[in-house]
């Protein structure tokens, strides 16, 4: 019973994978939450309301007013009773007036009156999942904190195949349970007694892109997977995470407002922005070193440069000693040092110059370290002690990282 007490609003719209809603309230339901279902009037035409409130037992929200005795349904004391707004199947018409913030029925009413975090299941057709209305809406939604449980691929309704399967109620309810095992957050639902509750956290991550011309730049192989790692558990511990992140393919991270950017300008501009409020900053980005001196304002053509091409560099900023000199007394300052051999004078030298706290070191040689796989090894350095860990996945390496950092403001 992994989520005995748990409060669970399921919203049901208007989708052919309605049908999956009834497994997965049944599931939530095995596991002991209580669930109130909330439906769209066009959900009521893809699964009945009798089903649900079988399955619930609880009569099922959907009108403002009980038709037969014109009481008020109040969305807002569903939006303080809940846990978790759980809306699946999320069709493209609500994931828009979400968007939008249109409240024309009750889901979206309670939608808008909810202090617990919100997770969408979006499912539809793969041309209307693909569309950039849909894609920009996830968007705003991803941005304003709500959680996308990505759809998935396979046959759909319409006999096409492709993206846009509600994800199997399975999958939804072990992600419910994890989010509540390790300490629910959210920007709106944050749980008081989360051991990072109340901090304010900085995690910089992925590479930096540095243009050379108007097609062409200057990267690394980093994936982003560390940083963003560290993001989701940060915030499942209950800080506010900020997460400054180069070009990646990752989506944002449940719970974290990411802002994405480009160049290493970008990102000591962004990563300024919020420094001075942040209580812990986690320097995870492997930025360029360097960039174009003079990158070109259109596409150089082949044609014009000949056979060699001789670029000029200039030195960027260095984003974590930049900070790590305007470091205050009460804030604790975490960099990664990536090197070719496990060379711990190296990763201490870095630390001292860059005014750090704390110092992760992995190293190119050690196999399934370091840029791009699911997996990572460090050594965790103080001024006063090295800690070893063996080759864990990227996930567990971020725990890791993130207990030494709790145990660290405990003695701050
Ligand atoms: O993204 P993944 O594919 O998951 O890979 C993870 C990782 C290998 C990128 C990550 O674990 C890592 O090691 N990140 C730091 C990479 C790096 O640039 O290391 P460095 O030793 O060159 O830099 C030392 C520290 O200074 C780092 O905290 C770095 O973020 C910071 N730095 C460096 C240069 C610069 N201009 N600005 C910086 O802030």
């Amino acid at each position: 019973m992994k989520l005995q007490g748990k409060h669970i609003v399921v919203g049901i719209t208007g989708s052919i994978a309605a049908y999956k809603a009834a497994t997965l309230i049944r599931c939530l339901i095995k596991e002991g939450a209580e669930v109130q279902v909330v439906m769209t009037p066009a959900g009521k035409e893809f699964i009945t309301p009798l089903t649900l409130s079988t399955l619930t037992n609880k009569p099922v929200v959907s009108e403002f007013f009980d038709r037969r005795d014109g009481s008020w349904y109040s969305h807002v004391s569903l939006g303080i009773w809940a846990d978790l707004l759980l809306i699946a199947p999320a069709s493209a018409a609500t994931l828009g007036k979400m968007a939008h913030g249109i409240a024309d029925n009750m889901l979206l009413t309670t939608y808008l009156s909810m202090k617990a975090p919100t997770w969408v299941a979006p499912a539809m057709d793969l041309d209307m999942y693909a569309h950039e209305a849909t894609q920009n809406n996830l968007s705003v939604l991803r941005e304003r904190g709500v959680h996308i449980i990505d759809a998935g691929s396979g046959f759909l309704a319409s006999g096409l195949e492709g993206k846009g399967r509600m994800a199997e109620p399975e999958e939804i309810t072990a992600e419910v349970i994890r989010y509540f095992k390790e300490g629910a957050t959210n920007v709106k639902g944050r749980h008081d007694d989360a051991p990072l509750h109340g901090k304010q956290i900085l995690i910089t991550a992925g590479p930096t892109y540095e243009s050379i011309d108007a097609v062409r730049f200057v990267g690394n192989h980093s994936s982003g997977r560390m940083g963003y790692a560290l993001a989701e558990v940060c915030a499942r511990k209950g800080a506010a995470v900020t997460l400054v992140s180069g070009p990646t393919s990752l989506p944002d991270p449940v719970g974290v407002k990411t802002v994405r950017v480009v160049s290493a300008l970008d990102m000591l501009a962004a990563s300024e922005a919020v420094f001075a409020q942040s209580d812990i900053a986690i320097f995870s980005a492997a930025v360029a070193d360097y960039r174009p001196a003079t990158p070109v304002e259109g596409k150089m053509k082949r044609e014009a440069l000949g056979e060699e091409l001789v670029l000029r560099f200039t030195k960027n900023p260095d984003i974590a000693a930049t900070l790590g000199h305007k470091k205050r007394s009460q804030q604790l300052l975490v960099g990664f040092a990536l090197e070719t051999t496990c060379n711990e004078e190296e990763a201490l030298r870095k630390m001292k110059v860059k005014n750090m706290d704390l110092m992760i070191l992995n190293s190119l040689s050690d196999q399934g370290a370091g840029f791009g796989g699911a997996t990572n090894k460090i050594a965790l350095l103080s001024a006063t002690s090295t800690k070893h860990f063996p080759l864990k996945t990227k996930e567990e390496v971020a725990t890791d990282i993130v207990e030494a950092i709790i145990e660290k403001i405990e003695r701050i």
